[in-house]
């Protein structure tokens, strides 16, 4: 597959990133020079960018009551949990690890909601000392375990339920929760009866009502038909005396890697917010947790080719990145642009294969690529803020990448790259 035909300079879906002349530039700094100051693989985020993001959800809550609650697992970079918490955010955590993390940025925690389907106790007392906005259950049986723990605080836990509605999000099955079949959330069928067993339950305080239906959703179908599920049991538990004061519709607005043109998030606020109206319930606070839409397209992963080589069958180029450092596309076969930090035009365009150094034939980025290379030449991996970094590993004993963020003509070092006194750290030798 090549890359989609784009006009010169812009690269689409991608704002602060583009072609200036040969140059691949991040806002007003070249690809290429970044690379060699700071070393590859080496992510990269456009300031402007996730900040550009961020405001299309700032000026759609301005027509519609809208919790902004970013969603720290699709890249949990302190200077970018910073950022959004400066303008204001809260945020979305699946762990004890990313409630600390959004506390160390300087979050605050009643602004923190905390999902997850296996939350242990020692996290759930961590998110209940520090006074979390809510905690989003996922079975009955967390129910009465939050329950007993908050009672041994001598506090009341905030609470919603996550609700799976069955609604297919129309996306990679590894993207979907909200089916029938997924070990998330509690069924519709049997959340009315969930409900019924909180009111019961002493030490637990309803906030609202919580569903999640998948990641990388393109279209606004599924949104509407898992809203129109969810309404219907708001009916039926407010009409059971208990009041919902928030609906948390999660996350998972898509964003353009290829040729997809998912909707804009003050589009995706806009339809909930005018179906909510039109069940004559369109004062309904929303909250959302959106990652992937605020940071996916506002990085890039640089990269070096180390080697080139050709077999009978197939080019590849041997890049210095591998999927320890961007996952996707060994775990989803994801595609994600690939652009040269330099463009050359020496007619020596081949399509190749962009391979990282891992010993699996897993390990690589991008298919059938034309590409004009030499070795030694960087690339850059487009789209690749949102889970990128955050689901990097140390597979083959490789240090995680460096990050660094963008500001107009300024570059900030923002995480050093793993050495490897770091990776033995841990590690402790037999005695003797
Ligand atoms: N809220 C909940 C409860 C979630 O499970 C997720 C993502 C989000 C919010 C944020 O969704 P987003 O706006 O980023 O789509 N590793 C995969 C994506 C997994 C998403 C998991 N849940 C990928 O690389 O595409």
């Amino acid at each position: 597959m090549s890359a989609p035909s784009r006009p010169a300079d812009a690269l689409p879906g991608h704002p602060h990133i583009v072609r200036r002349g040969d140059a691949l530039m991040i806002e007003a700094l070249r690809a290429d020079e970044l690379a060699r100051r700071f070393g590859t693989p080496l992510y990269v985020y456009s300031r402007a960018a996730i900040e550009q993001a961020a405001r299309q959800y700032e000026d759609a809550a301005r027509d519609h009551p809208l919790a902004l609650r970013y969603s720290v697992k699709a890249n949990s970079s302190k200077a970018i949990l910073q950022l959004l918490q400066r303008r204001g955010w809260g945020f979305d955590v699946v762990s004890g690890g990313e409630l600390a993390r959004v506390l160390d940025a300087g979050g605050s925690a009643d602004k923190v909601v905390f999902s997850g389907v296996g939350k242990t106790d020692a996290e759930l007392l961590a998110a209940l000392r520090a006074g979390v906005q809510c905690i989003n259950v996922e079975s009955t049986s967390e129910l009465e375990r939050i329950d007993r723990l908050a009672g041994g605080l001598g506090v009341q836990a905030p609470i919603s339920l996550r609700v799976n509605p069955d609604v297919d999000p129309r996306t990679h099955p590894y993207m979907s929760t909200g089916l029938r079949t997924s070990k998330f959330g509690i069924d519709q069928a049997q959340a009315r009866q969930a409900y019924a067993r909180c009111a019961q339950l002493r030490n637990l305080r309803v906030l609202g009502i919580d569903v999640h239906i998948g990641s990388q959703i393109t279209t606004l179908g599924p949104y509407l038909d898992a809203l129109d599920r969810v309404l219907e049991l708001v009916r039926d538990i407010e009409h059971d005396g208990i009041r919902l004061h928030h609906l948390d519709l999660g996350g998972g607005l898509g964003i353009r890697y290829a040729g997809e043109s998912p909707p804009a998030p003050g589009e995706w606020i806009a339809a909930l917010s005018e179906r909510l109206r039109a069940r004559g319930q369109g004062h309904r606070a929303l909250l959302v947790e959106p990652g992937r839409s605020v940071v996916g397209n506002s990085g890039v992963l640089l990269c070096r080719a180390i080697t080139l080589k050709s077999t009978l069958e197939r080019h590849f180029a041997v890049v210095d990145a591998a999927m320890n450092d961007l996952m996707r596309p060994a775990l989803y076969e994801a595609w994600q642009a690939i652009e040269p930090a330099v463009l050359r035009e020496d007619g020596h365009a081949l399509r190749y294969d962009v391979v990282g150094p891992v010993c699996e034939s897993g390990d690589w980025l991008g298919r059938e690529r034309m590409l004009d290379l030499r070795e030694g030449d960087v690339l850059a991996i487009l789209s690749a803020g949102a889970y990128g970094m955050a689901m990097a590993s140390n597979y083959n004993t490789r240090g995680r990448a460096a990050e660094v963020l963008v500001d107009g003509e300024q570059a900030h070092l923002v995480r050093e790259r793993e050495t490897l006194d770091d990776l033995l750290r841990c590690e402790r030798g037999l005695p003797g």
